[in-house]
């Protein structure tokens, strides 16, 4: 069944009748499923498809009605629509489900928050500072009646835990510093000119929402499922390249073992500025404040390969052998890991272990189970996930600041910019564009007042705090 007749067909009705957010709880629910609305159902939603159909799927949304009746044919009661804002007039919906692009996960959060429904969104839960803050304010207002989680289901892996306890109990003396990088580099022009019209089944207005406008050109849409990310979320107006890609995950690595909360200041270097394009390759670091168990550290983050590593502890070699990974520095050594493996390396005269302080195995961090899963128990339990709004919202906060950061770098300097290296996304783009300096050139170190969400030291980076949005798309409705 094809476009906009399969819209009208589908949209039978869901059937069961669940109480709104926060009325599931108790011996008095009269179903203990969740009423799900999934927006954005093809790509990454695919992944969540099987954990999901042991719920009610009411409600399914897409810009492409291709993918619509995809999962249509996985949850045939659910209604159908194309616009998410409509989504939210369905009266039965208790959950949201959002795998859309970045710059439509804030609305999509927002509006989920301030209807009390709990809410399950990919990475990053923003495409800015301010859209991040404003998430996690509305869901701090809540939180004893919505479960959040952002989508970074790698934080399930037992080795997020096993690191967190190794920096905890002390393998590597006190804690000096953290880094955490990502390899991944996908130069990119700029914006592509327009080409062709938008398929019939495909709503390209929506699908940009509240981005400022870019003529249609299917090398947006060129990716496989769950990959099509990569075709857009290096453009400044759609995502925020490798941060809210793999950074996401992989600060997390670092993020958690810190116990981190928001910097006091960001700094930033990398390639030269494309007013299109996001830094492939960037380096960026944070003052992260002090806490119970430990003085303020230095927390780095370096995206693109090349020269963007950390440098490796003594005699190690290359960090670049962990793609993705991050790296503890400690008085007595450091600790370099992956998602999936850790190395301690004691380091210097009085590196002989005695201060480490293994704890017992039954006090070892328990196993999370099912990332998915775990959101699914809270809606319906104690509202508590670990990666909520609050944890996730202000973990990408802080990369966004760093991206932040580097818009300002007075990156003039010559001898400290790198050239943008040779696209190999050729055919379809209109050619390099001009390099241009930064939007404005601030301090090198912009220092950040966390609980007031304003970079104190240079008004104009307050400017790049937050994004402009097309008329009819509004952040917090
Ligand atoms: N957690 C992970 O490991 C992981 C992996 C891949 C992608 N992601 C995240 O998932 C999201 C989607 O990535 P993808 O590769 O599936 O992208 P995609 O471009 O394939 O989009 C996913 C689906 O959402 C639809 N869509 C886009 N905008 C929409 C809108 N405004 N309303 C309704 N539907 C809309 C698209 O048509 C598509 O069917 C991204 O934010 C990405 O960061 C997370």
């Amino acid at each position: 069944m094809r476009r906009r007749g399969f819209l009208k067909t589908a949209a039978a009705g869901a059937g069961l009748l669940i109480l709104r957010s926060g009325m599931l709880r108790g011996a008095d629910a009269p179903s203990n499923k969740l009423n799900i609305a999934m927006i954005g159902t093809w790509g990454r939603a695919d992944a969540h498809f099987g954990v999901l159909k042991s719920e009610n799927i009411v409600a399914l949304c897409d810009v492409n009605e291709d993918h619509l009746a995809h999962a249509a044919k996985m949850f045939p009661n659910a209604k159908t629509y194309v616009d998410w804002r409509k989504v939210f007039d369905q009266k039965d919906i208790n959950a949201v489900v959002c795998c859309t692009t970045d710059f439509t996960h804030a609305f999509i959060a927002n509006w989920a928050l301030n209807r009390n429904l709990h809410i399950y969104c990919e990475k990053p839960i923003g495409n800015c500072v301010e859209e991040c803050r404003v998430v996690r304010a509305n869901y701090l207002k809540r939180k004893d009646k919505v479960a959040t989680q952002v989508g970074t289901q790698r934080h399930a892996i037992d080795n997020f835990a096993r690191v967190k306890e190794l920096v905890r109990d002390g393998a590597i003396g006190e804690l000096q510093a953290a880094y955490a990088w990502g390899d991944r580099n996908i130069p990119k022009p700029g914006y592509m000119v327009g080409e062709g019209q938008p398929p019939d089944n495909f709503h390209y207005d929506l699908w940009l929402g509240p981005s400022p406008y870019h003529p249609y050109n299917a090398g947006y849409f060129k990716g496989g499922p769950g990959a099509n990310c990569l075709s857009w979320n290096m453009y400044w107006d759609f995502g925020s390249g490798q941060i809210g890609d793999m950074g996401s995950h992989t600060m997390d690595l670092a993020w958690n073992a810190l116990d981190a909360d928001l910097p006091t200041s960001a700094e930033a270097e990398g390639e030269k500025y494309n007013p299109d394009v996001t830094p492939p390759s960037m380096h960026t670091s944070f003052d992260i404040p002090a806490n119970d168990w430990r003085k303020e550290i230095r927390l780095h983050w370096y995206q693109g390969g090349g020269g963007m590593f950390p440098n490796p502890p003594p005699g190690f070699g290359d960090v670049s052998r962990f793609g993705h990974g991050a790296m503890f520095k400690g008085t007595q050594g450091f600790i370099v890991a992956d998602f999936d493996q850790r190395v301690v390396i004691p380091y210097g005269k009085e590196a002989n272990m005695t201060y480490y302080k293994p704890r017992p195995k039954d006090q070892l961090i328990p196993p999370l189970g099912g990332f998915q899963q775990e959101w699914i128990n809270a809606a319906k339990g104690n509202m508590k996930t670990t990666c909520n709004f609050d944890y996730g919202g202000k973990l990408i906060e802080t990369m966004l600041l760093g991206l932040l950061a580097y818009r300002v770098w007075p990156q003039f300097l010559p001898d400290q910019v790198k050239e943008v290296p040779a696209s190999k996304d050729k055919g379809k783009g209109k050619g390099p564009k001009q390099q241009g300096p930064p939007l404005f050139t601030g301090p090198k170190k912009l220092e950040y007042d966390g609980a007031k969400g304003r970079v104190t030291n240079c008004e104009e980076a307050n400017q790049l705090i937050s994004r402009k949005y097309r008329e009819g798309w509004v952040l917090d409705g």
